[in-house]
């Protein structure tokens, strides 16, 4: 009994294979005026640390339902979201927010800067509203993670005078401001060409390089080139579940092979994919 306890109370420091993400029996029902619809039904899944996940699916499938349960933004209609063994479900929004902004960076399709503020301010608003990081560092910082996407030259433009490609970077500068565990990102190249997405797709994968967890909702049949892990929704059900064929060459593809704990076998109206590395 005492052995167990002690178990207990150590499980987050002494088990590193504890998923960062777990999802039980997650259900969503929306209800409408038109009556209720079923978007998620039951389901389950777990994601280790280190793993570059690409949620496939027609639209409808229940993707962006699935991604803001887990993000905290939507609440289930019944089932468990865990991060690193906390539920994260039962939180109060406060809680979740303060959850949220210190272990969850968001990327959305449209990017989401403030068009006011210079690329440095965007990028230091989630380290100010988290106190993350003492206000004298903070713009260091906020350059330094420009450097990493690559755009440092525009830290202080307005967003719109910066292509989309480069506003997705500096989303992806922001959300990596508090340095969480976990990325996720709802379509983060539905709104550009798909030579830019392909540079957003690498970024991605060399955070996953560096230690980041990246959950990746994505149209664009490329994006297996780059994750490890391919999850396909259908009707809000999971119905495949797989590593990626061949991910780009680097740390993260062997880490996946060997930790995706479904490895079904691809459905034949998922990614197309036949190319090599990139
Ligand atoms: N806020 C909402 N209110 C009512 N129905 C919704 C809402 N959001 C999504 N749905 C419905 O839930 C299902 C799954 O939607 P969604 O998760 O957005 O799918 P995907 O991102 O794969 O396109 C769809 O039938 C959609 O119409
Ligand atoms: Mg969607």
């Amino acid at each position: 009994m005492q052995k167990n306890q002690k178990i207990q109370t150590f499980k987050k420091i002494d088990a590193p294979d504890l998923p960062l993400i777990e999802i039980r029996n997650l259900t969503k029902y929306y209800k409408t005026a038109a009556g209720e619809t079923l978007a998620l039904n039951g389901v389950n899944l777990s994601i280790l640390r280190g793993e570059f996940v690409a949620v496939i699916g027609k639209s409808g499938a229940g993707k962006s339902t699935l991604v803001n349960l887990i993000s905290g933004i939507n609440q289930p209609t019944s089932g468990e979201v865990l991060f690193q063994g906390d539920p994260i479900h039962s939180l109060d929004e406060d809680r979740k927010a303060r959850w949220r902004g210190k272990n969850l960076g968001i990327v959305f399709q449209f990017f989401q800067l403030l068009p006011s503020l210079n690329l440095i301010e965007n990028i230091t608003i989630p380290m100010d509203l988290c106190r993350s990081f003492p206000f004298r560092q903070q713009k260091a910082r906020a350059l330094q993670l420009l450097e990493q996407v690559g755009i440092a030259e525009h830290a202080y433009k307005l967003p719109s005078k910066i292509s989309g490609g480069q506003q997705q970077r500096v989303a992806i500068a922001r959300a990596l401001a508090n340095d969480p565990e976990l990325i996720v990102a709802d379509e983060p190249t539905g709104n550009l060409d798909s030579r830019t997405a392909a540079e957003i797709f690498t970024l991605f994968a060399e955070l996953v390089d560096h230690g980041k967890t990246i959950l990746v909702v994505s149209h664009d049949k490329e994006i297996a080139k780059y994750a490890t892990r391919i999850v396909e929704l259908s009707d809000g059900e999971i119905i495949a579940d797989y590593p990626a064929p061949s991910p780009v060459d680097s740390a993260s593809s062997k880490n996946a092979s060997s930790t995706s704990p479904k490895p079904l076998s691809p459905s034949n109206h998922a990614l197309g994919y036949s190319g090599g590395a990139v």
